[in-house]
């Protein structure tokens, strides 16, 4: 018997099959989902710093041809742009990249092809490059989107963009670590997809993942405890110095999509909340809180803002940010309780 796996599901297989549950479905979703691994394994290849030498030629540390070098983060954010628009799939794409919504055009022709429409039913919102501090230390990155319906008549606006998490499609996202990993969710669980460089297909690695409960590790940004309000600083003192059992041990890559996996994988708690110097947190809610926050709840987790949870904020602008608490159930819930004790 060979050791090669001549039936295995890839991730385009998956999502086929969970289309065929819905005979109303059109395929829409699957080719969007499509396009977005193929922005997902260019940037995969261009982290992994793929064809450096034509770069930086043989020897020296210049580009061959004089040209300056894009910045990853630019690179990551064209990619998903050019796959996204030309899916036939979308109408609406929000970036953390781009200050406004990007429409996508009516049509363009090149080389004789029609390469986009705005008939896409689709609204896409992303951050092409999560962990941008970390990409030159050659630390974990990621990249991170959310998939909603349009829901109104008429040519697409900023407003078909505002919809609160619970309206989502899909989401998911893709983590740059040791290997390459896509964790979806198409309302369905949660399933991780490893890149198999060999085939470059994503293959399901990772069946129906769930979040314990309970874990033992808190990560957040702790050099920022000052500026915390009383109510984290409480919290992480309780996980710190317990009055029984161990304290929760501490993990913090600065990163939010390696961050999040390893809190999913692992169980645990992630925190960006609320301090004197951004009242709102940092993380933004359409393309980073909300996407992470299905994925949570779909294992079996929580995402809470420390008062409600994530996916019931009604967004009013698309780069708006919101503080965040997601992990394991109980963990979330701990945090939620100490909120509510200094409401009072
Ligand atoms: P981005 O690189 O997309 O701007 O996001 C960075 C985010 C996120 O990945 C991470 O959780 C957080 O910034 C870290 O912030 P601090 O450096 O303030 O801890
Ligand atoms: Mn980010
Ligand atoms: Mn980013």
């Amino acid at each position: 018997m060979s050791g090669i796996d001549t039936d295995c599901i890839t991730l385009t297989r998956y999502v086929l099959a969970e289309q065929k549950k819905h005979p109303q479905a059109t395929g829409d979703l699957t080719q969007l989902l499509t396009a977005l691994l193929t922005a997902v394994k260019a940037v995969s290849s261009a982290v992994r710093k793929a064809g450096i030498a034509s770069l930086y030629g043989i020897s020296g540390t210049a580009n061959t041809s004089g040209d300056e070098q894009k910045k990853l983060d630019v690179i990551a954010n064209d990619l998903f742009i050019n796959m996204l628009k030309s899916s036939f799939s979308t109408c609406l794409l929000v970036s953390e990249e781009n200050d406004n919504v990007i429409q996508v055009e009516t049509e363009k022709q090149s080389d004789g092809l029609t390469f986009v429409s705005d008939k896409g039913k689709y609204i896409v919102c992303f951050d092409p490059l999560d962990g941008s501090s970390n990409i030159d230390c050659l630390v974990s990155i990621g990249s991170i989107f959310g998939i909603y319906r349009k829901t109104t008549e008429g040519p697409p606006t900023v407003k078909d963009a505002l919809q609160p998490g619970r309206n989502t499609v899909a989401a998911g996202y893709a983590l740059y670590g040791s290997a390459t990993m896509v964790v979806l969710s198409v309302g369905n669980g949660v399933q991780g997809f490893m890149l198999d460089p060999a085939i470059g297909e994503f293959i399901l690695t990772e069946k129906n993942i769930k979040i314990k409960p309970r874990g033992k590790i808190y990560s957040l940004n702790e050099g920022y405890e000052q500026y915390w309000d009383e109510a984290t600083k409480e919290y992480v003192k309780s996980k710190k110095f317990p009055e029984s059992g161990k304290p929760y041990g501490g993990r913090y890559i600065g990163s939010m999509v390696a961050d999040v996996h390893r809190t999913l994988m692992y169980g645990g708690i992630f925190m960006y909340p609320a301090t004197t110097q951004s009242p709102k947190g940092k993380l933004r809610l359409l393309y980073e809180c909300n996407p992470m926050a299905y994925v949570m709840e779909q294992a079996g987790g929580k995402a809470s803002t420390g008062t409600s949870p994530i996916l019931d904020l009604q967004p009013t602008e698309i780069h708006q940010r919101s503080p965040i608490f997601l992990g394991s159930k109980e963990d979330v819930e701990d945090v939620e309780a100490v909120y509510k004790k200094h409401a009072k």
